[in-house]
């Protein structure tokens, strides 16, 4: 039997844009993804945009007793800032005030620990649109103050914070890959857009220690180790780089205080270094994270370039590796991501190897599933193939615990299906099905399971 401590949380996540639902009376301002959408609707999978959600923000209430049947001992989401802040006068909206206020009461009376979580890829548009959104410094003075405000209206109940989530996200699917709007191809402002996220998180991490006394803030971040090809040299050094960027570039200011120097070398070479002061940094050295929150998928694998790159091309991350597709690796076939439990075990020992072994909890897991009610039969999703992943998964996470690493709990991806950004309702998540045509909520076999796993601490 695999069996985690007493008080080790069992629970989901979840973000403010993927659930709750607009609500045009309540005041909720346009994000980038409203904009996005009416710019270029056919990018959305089935042309499902971020107007349809669950609806959380009317029906949270009746949501809760689903967690609560789900064994959640935690739920993670984010707030929306377009929301509580929908404007520039910075005028808070109490529509909103009352909304989270009662739906994190409400998760608290029922023993759900809330994490919450200040921004998940969901910048208010007017910030956007004025400004650049994170390009610019003012957002990131703006981001402090909505910060701020969140903590002196809800840190009396909530006690777990996060400042993003997945900023590297943000960055390489806004300003690379243009995944995400703005949709721009610009390392320049990809590498300024990352240095101003971090600030922003160092800036509001030390606003938090002087508001709240009994409680605890960190970042959460995808991290995913980069295994070579092999031992050749020149594969290792592939997937250093590769490892730099996808998880150092937050990971090391973040918990460490500092940017890694080779991270830095690499920006110069290309003339792509932030704008950056030296009071900002030590900002960012002097207030590090108390905690992580951990989300984790699939690892990378890399190899080394096979060609030289062109030093006059346009900078990537992977000007400097190939992916590498891995003969025999393991696929989950309805998502056509790798399946790698392993990883798991081996982000914890990198943990409390390298970065102090730092209280962490893993912040989302889950196995994506297209087209998923063809697994239903007598009226329930028969998910065993998410039972068997969760399973997998924390047998790796309970071996790094025993060896030490400072793991606090198990967030899955998700509790009730939600909307995702350009695959809207394509890979289904949730431990409870959601039925787009009613909006009816239909536990999943895999919430079963989870609330016995909650009720053992273990399998
Ligand atoms: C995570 C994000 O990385 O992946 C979530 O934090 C997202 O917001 C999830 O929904 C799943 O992504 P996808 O593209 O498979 O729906």
């Amino acid at each position: 039997m695999i069996k985690f401590p007493k008080d080790f949380y069992f629970g989901s996540s979840t973000s403010a844009e993927q659930s709750e639902g607009r609500f045009e009376g309540d005041k909720k301002a346009l994000t980038t993804w409203d904009k996005f959408y009416e710019v270029d609707k056919y990018k959305f999978y089935d042309l499902i945009g971020p107007s349809k959600t669950s609806s959380v923000y009317r029906r949270y209430k009746e949501d809760i007793d689903l967690y609560k049947k789900t064994g959640h001992s935690a739920f993670r989401t984010s707030i929306s800032w377009a929301r509580l802040i929908p404007d520039e006068s910075g005028i808070v909206n109490e529509k909103a005030v009352a909304f989270y206020k009662d739906y994190f009461t409400r998760l608290k009376e029922e023993n759900i620990e809330v994490m919450v979580n200040l921004f998940h890829f969901d910048m208010p548009l007017y910030l956007e649109e004025k400004y650049g959104g994170f390009v610019s410094k003012e957002v990131v003075y703006k981001y402090v103050e909505y910060a701020k405000t969140c903590f002196s209206l809800f840190s009396d109940i909530v006690k777990i914070w996060f400042t993003f989530n997945e900023p590297i996200v943000s960055v390489e699917c806004g300003y690379l890959l243009q995944y995400h709007y703005p949709m721009e191809v610009d390392a320049k402002k990809a590498t300024q857009v990352a240095y101003n996220m971090q600030l922003a998180s160092s800036m509001a991490t030390k606003e938090f220690h002087k508001i709240v006394k009994d409680g605890k803030i960190g970042i959460i971040l995808n991290l995913t180790p980069a295994y070579p090809r092999s031992n050749n040299k020149y594969d290792i050094k592939a997937a250093n780089i590769a490892e730099l960027f996808a998880s150092k570039s937050f990971l090391d200011p973040s918990v460490l205080g500092k940017y890694p120097d080779e991270l830095i070398n690499i920006c110069k070479k290309h003339d792509i270094l932030p704008e950056y002061t030296n009071d900002e940094l030590e900002i960012i050295e002097n207030n590090t994270v108390d905690i992580l929150g951990i989300n984790y998928y699939q690892p990378l694998r890399v190899s080394a370039k096979a060609n030289m790159p062109n030093p006059e091309a346009e900078f990537m991350p992977s000007y400097y590796y190939d992916p590498y597709i891995m003969p025999g690796r393991r696929i989950n076939k309805y998502r056509g991501w790798e399946i790698y439990p392993e990883g798991i075990y081996d982000i914890a020992m990198n943990i409390k190897k390298n970065y102090n072994n730092i209280p962490y909890i893993i912040s989302e897991n889950g196995m994506g599933v297209e087209d998923e009610k063809r697994f239903k039969k007598d009226g329930i999703i028969q998910d065993d193939y998410r039972i068997e992943f969760f399973k997998e998964h924390l047998e790796y996470l309970h071996k790094g615990i025993k060896e030490g690493s400072n793991c606090f709990g198990y967030l899955v991806w998700t509790g009730i299906d939600c909307w995702s950004w350009l695959n809207s309702y394509k890979n289904r998540y949730g431990l409870i099905e959601l039925d787009l045509e009613t909006s009816n909520r239909i536990i999943k076999k895999s919430g079963y399971w989870f609330n016995e796993l909650n009720k053992n601490k273990g399998f």
